[in-house]
């Protein structure tokens, strides 16, 4: 649906903010998020078709980008918060099953990173449920910092 799991010997990785010329792929990965089991902990919005052709239609000032190895959309990330007047936007990320595991997803909060920075924020947050280790672990790897709670998730900040 995603992509294959063998993907070409290089890699063409790109990030791209999401428009309407992806609202297909879009709506093929959203299905894709909706029934992966490992997605409980991955709840920011509903993930349906209408959810999908709203977030490619979007040109407000939060930002929402795609993941794509090859072309294909492999990823979806978000920084949210700014049109709602926060000055730290929140990160959330979800790489399909068949693009983890191989580095990308690193690659991906990268240029997450590097949007919210170029967007002027010095800092970002995201939260994190306590036993989705393999976030929590990309998380920490790539600096970010837990010392608050959000009801049972935890907080996580990182300076930019
Ligand atoms: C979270 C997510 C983006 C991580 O991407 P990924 O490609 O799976 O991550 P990686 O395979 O690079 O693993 C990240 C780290 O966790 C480790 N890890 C993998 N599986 C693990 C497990 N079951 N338990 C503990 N650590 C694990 C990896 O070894 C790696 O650490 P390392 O860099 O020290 O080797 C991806 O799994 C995903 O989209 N999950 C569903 C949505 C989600 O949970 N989003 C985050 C919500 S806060």
């Amino acid at each position: 649906l995603t992509g294959p799991d063998v993907f070409s010997e290089r890699v063409v990785v790109t990030t791209a903010r999401l428009t309407p010329a992806h609202h297909d792929q879009l709506v093929a990965l959203f299905a894709e998020i909706a029934k992966d089991a490992t997605s409980a902990r991955f709840h920011p919005h509903p993930f349906t078709a209408e959810q999908a052709y709203a977030i490619a239609a979007y040109q407000g000032e939060d930002l929402y980008l795609g993941l794509f190895l090859d072309g294909l959309l492999c990823g979806y990330g978000m920084l949210r918060g700014w049109e709602a007047g926060y000055v730290v936007p929140s990160l959330g990320i979800y790489v399909a099953p068949n693009a983890r595991g191989k580095g990308y997803s690193r690659a991906f909060m990268r240029a997450l990173h590097d949007a919210a920075g170029q967007r002027g924020a010095r800092c970002v947050r995201l939260k994190v449920y306590p036993d989705n280790l393999r976030a929590l672990r990309l998380y920490e790897r790539l600096g970010y910092i837990f010392d608050s709670e959000d009801g049972v998730q935890r907080i996580g900040l990182l300076s930019l």
